[in-house]
């Protein structure tokens, strides 16, 4: 860490205490004070940039990303005739049209056949600079990631890749935006395609906020409020996870430092 953390003594009221000390044990590190300190702006962005860095213009991967590929990419990431009875897309799961967050807002998503996951769908957003997808990692990339749910029994439940690209075939569009998309292909329409076109539809799924503008220098992008928060994110600890210009996403991490994580199949004994 290379902010400087002021330990709090024990002159502190109870309440306050009580907070601090309930704050300690989410973070796991002592809390500088700031409520009284005035923030060094110049200080405080010279570490969020050594810290997480501003988010890079192209996720990785993006070199061979045509317009082309793309927008066959856009039309399959919504395309409902991808799961078995046509009811799902990635996007019904990870919303990213109307300016929504890459999630569904479910505590866990239903899938074809009305069949639930046991885990939290994440956010499509920015996925593309992480170290690796899926909650366990198991994808090494996009493309990978793209692959799965599209067969597995409780999201998308396709019984098979041949099925799919018979429905793909059949539909008047796709075989000449395959085409368009890998030219040099020459077997255009395969799920392999499929996969690296969704992709390259992700990879520019990138975000830009106000964040973003304060680190490349606009003073008045955060409030005043909102930089207090900064400095307390930057010395209280989160940053032992939360590094990279994503925030997050660099580190495999146990979830539940201080008290067991529940997923749905866990809660009964956990909680
Ligand atoms: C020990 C590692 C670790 C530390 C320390 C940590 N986090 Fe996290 N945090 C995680 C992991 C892992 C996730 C992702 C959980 C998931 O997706 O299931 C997460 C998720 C989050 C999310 C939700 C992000 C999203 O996309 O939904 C927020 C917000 C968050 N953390 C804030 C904080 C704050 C604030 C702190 C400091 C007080 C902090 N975290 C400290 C590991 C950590």
């Amino acid at each position: 860490m290379a902010a400087p953390v002021r330990r709090r003594g024990r002159s502190l009221g109870t309440e306050e205490a009580d907070s601090s000390t309930l704050t300690v044990l989410i973070a796991g590190f002592a809390l500088t004070t700031i409520r009284s300190a005035e923030i060094d702006t110049a200080k405080l962005r010279s570490e969020a940039k050594l810290m997480l860095g501003v988010i890079p213009d192209r996720m990785p991967g993006a070199d061979n990303d045509t317009p082309q590929r793309v927008a066959l990419g856009r039309k399959l990431y919504f395309d409902k005739r991808l799961s078995a009875n046509e009811s799902q897309s990635c996007n019904t799961y990870h919303l990213v049209d109307r300016n929504l967050a890459g999630v569904d807002n479910e505590v866990t998503s239903e899938g074809a056949f009305s069949k639930r996951g046991d885990r939290n769908a994440p956010t499509v957003l920015n996925a593309g600079f992480h170290l690796a997808r899926f909650w366990d990692g198991r994808a090494a990339d996009l493309k990978e990631q793209a692959k799965g749910p599209v067969l597995n029994s409780v999201e998308m439940a396709m019984p098979s890749e041949a099925e799919v690209l018979k429905r793909l075939k059949a539909d008047p569009e796709y075989p000449k935006l395959f085409g368009a998309a890998f030219p040099e292909a020459a077997d255009k329409v395969t799920y392999d395609n499929a996969a690296e076109a969704i992709a390259a539809f992700e990879r520019t799924l990138k975000t830009h906020d106000r964040f973003d503008d304060w680190q490349k220098g606009d003073d008045q992008a955060l409030s005043a409020k909102e930089l207090k928060g900064l400095r307390l994110f930057l010395d209280a600890g989160c940053t032992t996870c939360h590094v990279g210009p994503v925030i997050g996403g660099k580190s495999y991490q146990k979830m539940g430092l201080v008290n067991a994580y529940g997923t749905p199949r866990t809660s009964a004994a956990s909680r």
